[in-house]
């Protein structure tokens, strides 16, 4: 199958250094003429950004090693950015993390970790990226959110909390954006398969995922991006997600906090 041809010249892709990072920069290349990697691990950028140059011989691949979780580094990447002479047409708000544990139990570094990504930096990122992305007639913003965002979700409580934010914020900025020219999508992913677990689990638990509904990355990655590129508020990839979704919406509030008080628990809290 060809790989479909993209309206974006100019992406920035946050959490570019593994997982659905990585693979929006392996699909947005072929339309692309220059594209921006962030992420902490610079090696893992440069090992991609060769592999993406050799694929795509013309592609400029800037790298900008970044922690999101930090204000002051985050805040000079639209600079970094003008220097290099790159003006992005997408933002994608990729980077994030989870933390899959009891509440009580839950490290408050880790926490912190997850709020300063998840919604600080991406909120940040929206605002320092706005005044560059309107100087294109037409510009893009997809939000990397989750299907965990459409519940709360015991056990996953921050992080599901984080993602209702992303999908909300969304939604807001999509109208107020419009009159710039700018369309902005929620993605909201089930499980699939990526470094995302590893890193929310706590104490080598596996999360509790649906194995039945999971989508590769690659299939994640396009169900956004074809989102975005028809004017889409959000997706979710894969027809059991998107049904999920679908009935997480029409259930009313308290027959779904009775589904997930009986959900079995698969959290090993300690004793308090
Ligand atoms: N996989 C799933 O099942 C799933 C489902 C729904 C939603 N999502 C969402 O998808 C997004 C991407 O996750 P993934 O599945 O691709 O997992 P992943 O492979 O663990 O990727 C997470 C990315 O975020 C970056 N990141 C984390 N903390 C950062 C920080 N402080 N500063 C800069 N970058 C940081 C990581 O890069 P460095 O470590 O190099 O900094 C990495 O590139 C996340 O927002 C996640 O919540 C995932």
């Amino acid at each position: 199958m060809p790989a479909p041809s993209y309206p974006w010249s100019f992406p920035i892709i946050t959490g570019a250094s593994s997982g659905f990072g990585a693979e929006f920069a392996r699909h947005l290349a072929p339309s692309a003429k220059a594209i921006a990697l962030t992420a902490r691990r610079a090696d893992a950028l440069e090992t991609l950004a060769t592999s993406l140059r050799s694929a795509h011989p013309g592609l400029i691949v800037h790298c900008l090693p970044c922690d999101l979780a930090d204000e002051g580094a985050r805040a000079r990447l639209p600079e970094r950015c003008q220097t290099l002479g790159f003006t992005p047409d997408l933002l994608i708000n990729n980077a994030g993390l989870g933390d899959y544990g009891t509440f009580h139990e839950a490290a408050w570094s880790k926490l912190a970790q997850l709020l300063a990504v998840n919604i600080t930096a991406l909120t940040h990122l929206t605002s320092l990226f706005l005044p560059l992305l309107r100087q294109h007639a037409s510009s893009g913003i997809l939000n990397v959110s989750s299907l965990a965002g459409e519940m709360p979700i015991p056990d996953f409580a921050v992080y599901a909390a984080s993602k209702a934010y992303v999908t909300r914020l969304t939604e807001a900025l999509r109208i107020e954006f419009r009159p710039f020219g700018i369309q902005v999508t929620a993605l909201c992913p089930g499980p699939s398969p990526t470094s995302f677990g590893q890193t929310a689990q706590r104490r080598g638990e596996r999360l509790p995922t649906a194995e039945f509904a999971r989508k590769s990355p690659a299939e994640v990655v396009r169900a956004g991006l074809k989102a975005l590129a028809a004017g889409r508020p959000d997706a979710f990839p894969g027809a059991i997600v998107w049904l999920t979704s679908r009935l997480l919406r029409l259930l009313p509030a308290p027959v779904l906090r009775l589904i997930l008080s009986r959900r079995p628990r698969q959290a090993r809290p300690l004793p308090l």
